[in-house]
């Protein structure tokens, strides 16, 4: 039985989202509230080296197939060693990235099959969905502008106008759980944004 609450960060690359959800650990935290803040990839030790491997710009052949089972691999032990205790003892956990990350990227994105990637996630990810996401929204010109350039980060822009819509139809399918907001504006102002959403969910 999960007492806790999981809430996922999701959005393209140099949207913010690491920022908006070390400010939201903080504002939990100041209200009270146990929280562990976590990432993927890299949230564990065999999530760090999978992480090193799926970002290293010298390889790149990784067929499509290793590099969704590598992020389902990186989320397998995720789950099991952050997620699934953390939410059983009661605590708020926070995730820069999950399932809708692979969803978004090699479904939409890559144009992989999102049902299969549904089906290997559903096994690895044990039961543990979020119960509340927030997908930072911009257009990716300006988001990519504020990234370095990994492996990832130099594809080109109409690869991430795909997951883009990915995240849109992502929300359309799950408009309860899944919030869209813009990141558009100041830290404060798109943290005010994340802070209703999650206000009239938590408390
Ligand atoms: P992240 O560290 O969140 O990068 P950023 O802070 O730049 O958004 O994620 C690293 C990269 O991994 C990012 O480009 C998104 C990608 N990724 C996938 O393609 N699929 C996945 O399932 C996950 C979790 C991440």
């Amino acid at each position: 039985m999960l007492k806790g609450h999981f809430i996922t960060f999701e959005g393209i690359d140099g949207v913010g989202k690491t920022t908006q959800s070390q400010q939201l650990v903080q504002s939990l935290e100041d209200a009270g509230h146990s929280v562990v803040c976590t990432r993927e990839p890299g949230g564990t030790r065999l999530g760090q080296l999978i992480r090193g491997l799926l970002l290293d710009s010298q390889l790149t052949d990784i067929s499509q197939q290793a590099e969704i089972l590598l992020y389902a691999a990186d989320r397998a032990q995720h789950v099991q060693e952050v997620l699934k205790p953390n939410l059983e003892a009661g605590k708020i956990v926070i995730s820069d990235r999950y399932l809708d990350s692979s969803i978004a990227y090699q479904g939409y994105g890559l144009g992989w099959d999102i049902e299969r990637i549904r089906e290997i996630n559903r096994w690895a990810i044990a039961g543990i969905y979020p119960g509340i996401t927030i997908c930072l929204d911009q257009e990716p010109r300006i988001a990519l502008s504020k990234t370095g350039g990994d492996r990832i980060e130099s594809r080109a822009i109409d690869y991430y106008q795909r997951v883009r819509s990915g995240y849109c139809q992502i929300a359309k399918n799950e408009p309860d759980r899944f919030h869209l907001v813009s990141a558009e504006g100041t830290i404060d102002e798109v943290f005010q944004r994340i802070w209703q959403i999650i206000k009239g969910r938590i408390f």
